[in-house]
């Protein structure tokens, strides 16, 4: 047995919760605050039923898509203030990722456990120093079970699709907020009902219900958590 001291692994904040309850604004805003890497890793999850939807893979085909998974040829480009750009192959893919299409086939893709498992490590390497704030449904319970500060968020489907639904206006798209809730509970249940690594909150996980603040006080609520558990200069 080797005396060598164990390098120590840089902290991690992990972020979990259900779609559209605000992780990405809030990840991303921790990120730029602290500077510290963000993990998008429901994108992996959606860049998998992109790569596997061009290849008319079947959503089904466990053993082919966990291939694809392990084989994803992805870059995320960071930039201040902004969404990483992130390229598939070569292409920027950023925009069909969001689309509804590509979230529902990755809420299926990512049922599959040996998807999962193709995709495991692949998260684990994002844990950067100084620190990585991790964005998705399992990254307190399976991918990062020891991170130093765990938040779940949650909010009513209602809320969530509402926010999706001014999202859309914003940006000139057609939306129903109808068929926005609908999806949104689909989405949960699949993504809550599946046997391997379900979306729930960590034990040790601080929660906060989210229907009625505002990203702003969210984030106040994460920085203050964040600067009690870990030693760093005064952020909050
Ligand atoms: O977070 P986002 O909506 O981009 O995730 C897309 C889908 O990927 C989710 O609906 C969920 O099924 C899956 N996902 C997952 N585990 C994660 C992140 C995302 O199963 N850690």
């Amino acid at each position: 047995m080797s005396d060598a001291p164990k390098p120590t692994l840089a902290p991690v904040i992990a972020v979990d919760g259900p779609s559209g309850v605000g992780k990405g604004t809030l990840c991303q805003r921790l990120a730029d605050r602290l500077g510290w890497h963000l993990l998008d890793s429901g994108a992996l999850y959606r860049l998998t039923a992109l790569a596997a939807l061009n290849r008319e893979v079947a959503l089904d085909d466990e053993a082919e898509l966990a291939a694809v998974a392990a084989g994803l040829e992805v870059e995320f480009v960071a930039s201040r203030d902004q969404p990483p750009r992130i390229l598939l192959a070569g292409m920027e893919v950023g925009v069909e990722l969001r689309g509804e299409t590509c979230a529902a086939a990755a809420s299926r893709v990512a049922a599959l456990p040996a998807v999962r498992a193709a995709l495991l490590q692949r998260q684990r390497d994002f844990r950067q120093a100084p620190g990585l704030i991790a964005d998705g449904r399992d990254m307190g319970t399976v991918v990062f079970p020891d991170a130093g500060l765990k938040l779940f968020l949650n909010a009513s489907a209602e809320e969530r699709a509402m926010r999706r639904y001014k999202q859309l206006r914003e940006k000139g798209l057609d939306a129903n907020l109808m068929s926005l809730v609908e999806e949104i509970n689909a989405r949960d249940s699949r993504d809550a009902g599946r046997a391997v690594a379900p979306l729930q909150s960590a034990a040790d996980a601080e929660v906060l219900d989210t229907t009625s603040l505002s990203i702003a006080e969210v984030c106040d609520w994460a920085l203050r958590l964040a600067a009690r558990r870990f030693d760093f200069p005064k952020i909050a």
